[in-house]
Formats: C-alpha cells, structure tokens, sequence
C-alpha cells in the first residue's frame, strides 16, 4: 500500500541527486590526493581539503601532467603546518561533464607533480599509471598566471563565536579570490569590517552581516565575502550587549606579521575602544547572508539589521510579540515572514550601467551615474583637484552624519532630543551625502584617477553633543556648498559636464542647511547659506577642526592646514552682531590684519583688526565665514595667499 502510494508521487524523469565528494591533499605528509581516482557524475561536487606543507590542486590535460590545461581550474597554493589537521581553506570544484580530468600539485618546491603527486576524476581503465608514468619525466611545473583560483570556490571558513567571544581562526591570511565564509554559532552576533584605528565602528562602505541571533551550533546560517586583494582587512562583532568588540571579538584578513599593524596590536585596540560598537542600519553589505542555503538580501524589521535564525527556521527562540509586527494578521505573524517585504535598495538607473550604491541610513537615497551628463574626453587639473577636495568633505561629513544619526535615532544616546521626522531628515541628509560622494568617486573612477583613501577622524568629532554635532554638521555642509560653488566657478569653462552635478548637489545640500539651522533654533528659510569658500580654505577647516591624518595628499592645496582662529568672540546690542573679537596665534606675523568676511553671493568685506576687534559689516548677516589677512580687498580666491589664520564660521544676528 505505501510503496504503491510512494510510486504514484515519485517523479516520472529519473534524476539522481548529486554527490559531495571529498579528497584530501597532502594528507599525513605524504605527497598524495587521496583518493587519487575517482568517479564522479554530472552534477557532483568535489571538496579538496589541505594538510602540510604547500599544495595546489591544478587541472592539467593527459599530455602534459605538470603544466595547467588552458581554462582548467586552479586551487591556488595552500600552505598549512599540519600534516593531520586539514587547513582551514577548501577547494571545491562542480563536475560538468563526465569526460576524464587531469589534476597535479603545482610545488616546484619537491617536485611535486613528478614525485607523483596526481590525481583524476573519471579516467578510462588503465590510463592512470600511463599518467603517473608520464609526470616523472615530465617538465618543471607551472601555474595559472596571478596565483588565483579559477574554475572552483576557494572558501575559508571562520567560525564566529563557537568558543566563546572569538572569531576562529582570528588571524586571516588568504589570497584573492578566495571567499571567507563566516559561521555563526550560538547566541548573536556580526561580522562588519572597521578600521584599525576605530576597530569597534563601521568602516564607510565596508562590509556587515548584520546581527544574526540563533540557539544552535552549527546554524545553518553563513555570511560571505569575497576577499578582492591582499590588503589589510579589519573586523569585529558589533554586538553592544556584552561589549563583545571590546572583548576583543575581532579578527583581520592579511595583516602585517610585526610592526605597528598586527592582529594582536588590533585587539589590543579594541580592548581599548571606549565607545560602544555599531553597526551599518542596513544588513547585509557586501557580502551574502544564507540561511539553510537560501539567501536572505535584506533583514527588514528591526532597523533592518537583525534577524533571528531560529524564527527563520521556524522554530522561534522568542516568539516575536505581535505588537512588534506591524500589519500582521492577529495572533502574531508566520514565521519566516520577518525578512520580506523588502524596500528596495537604492540603485544606479540599469540604464546608465550603475551599480548598485552602498545602502546606507537605512535606505533613504539612491541615485545613478553621472554618465548622462556628457563626458569630456579628458579633465583639467582644476576640475581634479575640486572633484579630490569635495571626495575628501564628502567622506568627513559622511562619517560625522553617522556617528550623529546613530546617536538621534531610536536606541542611541540622544533619541527623543529630536521628532522621529527630523531624525529621519538626517538619515536621508546622509544617504544623500553618501550618493554625492559615490558620484564623485564615479567621476574619478571614469578618467581612471585613484579614489582618495580614507582619513581618520580626531576622536572628538566622534563623541561630541548635540550641539556640537549640529556646529560640525552645519560647518561641513556649509564648506560643501561653497566648494560646490568655486567649482563651478573654476571649470564652468574647462570642464562643463561637471557643472549640473555641481548644481543637483548644492540643491540638496541648501536644504540640509534649513534643517540644521532649525535643529539649532535659529531661523531656517531666510538666512543666506549659500556661500562661496575657496576649496583650500574649505580643507584647511576640516583638517584643523576634524581629521587626525589623511594616507593621500591632494595635490594643488597646501601641504598643512592654515594656522586655526581660536576664539570668536561675539559684541552684541540687541538683535545685531556689530563686532567679534578674534584670538589667533600672529607671532611673527606683524603688521595690519583685517578680517576677511565671505558672505551670502559671493558678498565679501574686509574690516582692520584693531586690539582684536573687528567690526561687522553691515551687509553681513546669518551663516558668515572669516578668515584673518594680512591684505585687504582682495579677491576671495586669493585669501589663502594672504591668509593669517582661518577660517572660521560665525552667525552673525542681524535685525
Ligand atoms: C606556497 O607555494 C607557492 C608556490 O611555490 C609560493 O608562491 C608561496 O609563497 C608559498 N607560500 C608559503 C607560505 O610558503
Ligand atoms: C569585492 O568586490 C566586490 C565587487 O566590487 C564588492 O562587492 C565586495 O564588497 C568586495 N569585497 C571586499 C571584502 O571588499
Ligand atoms: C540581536 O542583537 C541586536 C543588537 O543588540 C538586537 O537588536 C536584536 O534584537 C537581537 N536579536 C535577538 C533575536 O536577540
Ligand atoms: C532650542 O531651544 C529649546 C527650547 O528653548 C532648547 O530646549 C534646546 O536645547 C535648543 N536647542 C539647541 C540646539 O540650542
């Protein structure tokens, strides 16, 4: 009865599900695949795992035993000390046809592949000792060009939190092309890549798993990236319960062996992180999360950056209170449904061939490339080195966004000082930022310039209050909308594509300034905001105010930053601003100085400092930059050659 039941179900095109077949490499010292034949069908999978010293698993053709086939598959080497304990790193290769297939050990170091070390897959009967007999004679061996795998996945896999607060192994070394597959094991964590210098933070546009919560060891859930190039990669699980990062749950991917940039001195680091750990709103970045084998593009609820693997599986930890769920049927939600429903992720227009951008505050911009605005076939110096200072502003400005809207919004230290409407008008102020600064990158990338590397920030810029949030925030914008404008000015006729850009960006950036201006009280539709700063004082304010070292230096500014004003102070009667006192450091720069005032359109004044008092013009009103001179009238694209100290952004009242 059951068997008759079962026949009348089973399908009726025979299909045999497909093998995992496994074969060790170099196993107990011995320089053997074994097994070193075997037979596999279509469809089957093959895993080589590795044991000391340093082996490959290259595909040559019958003919020539030691030399790869041309589009044959190539393991890369992989050195391991253990002769019993497989590398951490596999090799897996899916069999396409059932036709025979070469394999050797690539190891000029012993003479691997001719000391017999061969293997095959399908081989007719008796042509494997034909094979073996040929290798011994056979020339030096060679490998694929570049040293990467080819035609198979060469996967790494890392456990994350199996024995306690760690990443197992912590200390990564691995070459490109390989995927990192990370496990996760009992009861929450991430894997998002930070810096060195902030290990316990997201690194802008660096990969994040996301909090991935579950009660069973293995999960069934993975994230993974795949490693592009040998530099330095740093993690961390940005778990805040528990300070896991600051427990020193990090790990790195081809650090350096000795000096300063280790994985020891990283944890060393960590241990010392006192701010605690974040991670990016939106999960997964750069990198796959799967479950069970299925992927999962986006964990929607919950900020979109946690999922709970047990409730995927359907076996709920927690139960989800139904509270919690909005628009769920009565009586909670099924499970699984915690991930759907996804909103789409900003992404460059198909048309335009853009990619997609790095999602971020939790999804609230997109935007395409810059392609239809007409490409020159070449850019002038002055065009670059705007496009490398509005990168270098974009950067800054991104990272002092984050750090404040992580704080604003629900959980952070400041949530409720602000309406949910105006936080949420930060996050989109930072997705936008995100966008201009993914364009301008894109322009760089187009006339094939470097992208600028990233700067540290000063730690206060990370940890300030409100206020001073609201202070960096409006400064960084404001020094935006003024480089954005002497663009304009400088390349409208070298480089005319560049101009709508420059127009669609200051748009946006005005009104971030109405906002920040509310957010400090102050007036926000009329005051003027829009006002021209010549880039090499838009820097010299960054630096002074918030950067702690940049790797890149950009070339046509000044190779150190402007010596800063150190305080302003305001003399004011009534509802008017009528004169600052400024303290700068003038040693050794004697003589009459003025201050230099950049107002709204291009208005400029020049007012003589007469002990440290200067008065304010009378056209000057609202957001107003200074700079102290040594030469009055002159053009503002020449303050920087006169300058003595600056600038500096003031409000100015007015009646
Ligand atoms: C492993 O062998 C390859 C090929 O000979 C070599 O390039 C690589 O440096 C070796 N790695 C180690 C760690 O010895
Ligand atoms: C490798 O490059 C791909 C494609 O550009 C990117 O998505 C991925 O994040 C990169 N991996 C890492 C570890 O940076
Ligand atoms: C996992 O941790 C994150 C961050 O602490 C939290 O938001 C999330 O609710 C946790 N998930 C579970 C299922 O505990
Ligand atoms: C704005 O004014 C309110 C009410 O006086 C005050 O509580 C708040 O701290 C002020 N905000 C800023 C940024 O000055």
């Amino acid at each position: 009865m059951r068997l008759s039941l079962l026949g009348t179900v089973a399908p009726l095109v025979a299909s045999v599900a497909a093998d995992h077949l496994s074969v060790t490499v170099g196993k107990d010292g011995k320089l053997q695949f074994q097994p070193e034949q075997l037979t596999a069908k279509v469809g089957d999978t093959i895993t080589y795992t590795f044991f000391a010293r340093n082996h490959s698993v290259t595909q040559s053709s019958f003919d020539k035993p030691c030399q790869p086939l041309d589009k044959g598959f190539f393991s890369g080497f992989v050195p391991t000390a253990a002769p019993d304990v497989a590398a951490p790193t596999t090799f897996t290769i899916t069999v396409a046809d059932t036709k025979p297939i070469w394999v050797y050990c690539g190891q000029v170091n012993g003479n691997h592949c001719q000391s017999g070390m061969l293997h095959a897959i399908n081989p007719p009967p008796d042509s494997f000792a034909k094979f073996q007999t040929a290798a011994k004679t056979a020339a030096t061996s060679t490998s694929p060009a570049g040293g990467r795998p080819v035609g198979g996945v060469r996967k790494l896999r890392v456990e994350v939190g199996k024995n306690g607060l760690t990443f197992t192994p912590n200390k990564i070394n691995e070459i490109p092309g390989t995927v990192i597959e990370f496990g996760f094991n009992p009861r929450n964590h991430t894997v998002s890549q930070s810096s060195f210098a902030f290990p316990c933070q997201p690194l802008n546009k660096g990969f994040s798993s996301g909090f991935v919560a579950t009660t069973k060891s293995p999960s069934g859930a993975v994230f993974q990236i795949t490693l592009n190039d040998t530099h330095p990669v740093w993690f961390y699980c940005g778990q805040p319960n528990g300070n896991h990062c600051q427990s020193g749950m990090v790990g790195s991917i081809n650090a350096d062996a000795e000096g300063k940039f280790t994985q020891d001195a990283f944890v060393q680091k960590a241990k010392e992180h006192a701010v605690p750990s974040w991670i990016p709103h939106w999960a997964p970045i750069g990198g796959k999360v799967f479950v069970d084998g299925k992927e999962i593009t986006n964990f929607n609820l919950n900020g979109g950056n946690a999922i709970d693997v047990d409730a995927l599986q359907g076996n709920p930890s927690t139960p989800p209170p139904a509270s919690s769920l909005p628009g769920g049927p009565p009586g909670g939600m099924p499970t699984g449904v915690r991930v759907t429903a996804a909103v789409p992720k900003p992404t460059g227009s198909p048309a335009s061939g853009g990619p997609s951008k790095p999602p971020t505050f939790d999804h609230k911009a997109g935007g395409g490339k810059p392609t239809n605005y007409g490409w020159a076939d070449s850019i002038s110096d002055a065009a670059l080195q705007r496009l490398y200072t509005l990168s270098f502003i974009e950067q800054i400005i991104i990272k002092v966004l984050t750090s404040g809207y992580d704080k604003l919004a629900r959980g952070g230290a400041w949530a409720g000082a602000y309406p949910v409407s105006i936080v949420d008008i930060i996050g989109t102020m930072g997705a936008q930022r995100v966008i201009h600064g993914a364009t301008t990158e894109e322009c760089l990338e187009h006339y094939k310039k470097p992208i600028l590397r990233e700067c540290v920030l000063k730690p206060v810029a990370n940890l300030g209050q409100i206020t001073s949030f609201l202070h960096a925030v409006k400064a960084l914008n404001a020094l935006g909308i003024g480089a954005l404008i002497d663009t304009t000015v400088a390349v409208a006729a070298t480089d005319p594509w560049l101009v709508p850009l420059v127009a669609t960006e200051i748009g946006s950036k005005a009104r971030m300034a109405a906002v920040i201006n509310l957010m400090q009280n102050h007036t926000a539709a009329p005051m003027p905001r829009e006002v021209l700063i010549p880039i090499d004082l838009a820097w010299s304010y960054i630096m002074t105010h918030y950067v702690a070292s940049c790797p890149d230096v950009i070339v046509g500014l000044p190779t150190k930053p402007y010596a800063p004003i150190q305080e302003v102070i305001k003399e004011e009667t009534g509802e008017r601003t009528v004169s600052l006192t400024v303290k700068y450091d003038a040693a050794g720069k004697g003589g009459q100085h003025y201050v230099a005032w950049m107002g709204s359109y291009g208005l400029a004044g020049f007012t003589p400092i007469h002990g440290g008092q200067a008065a304010v013009p009378d056209d000057m009103f609202g957001n107003v930059w200074i700079a102290v001179v040594s030469t009055p009238n002159v053009p503002l694209g020449e303050i920087g050659k006169h300058i003595v100290a600056g600038p500096e952004t003031v409000w100015i009242k007015h009646r």
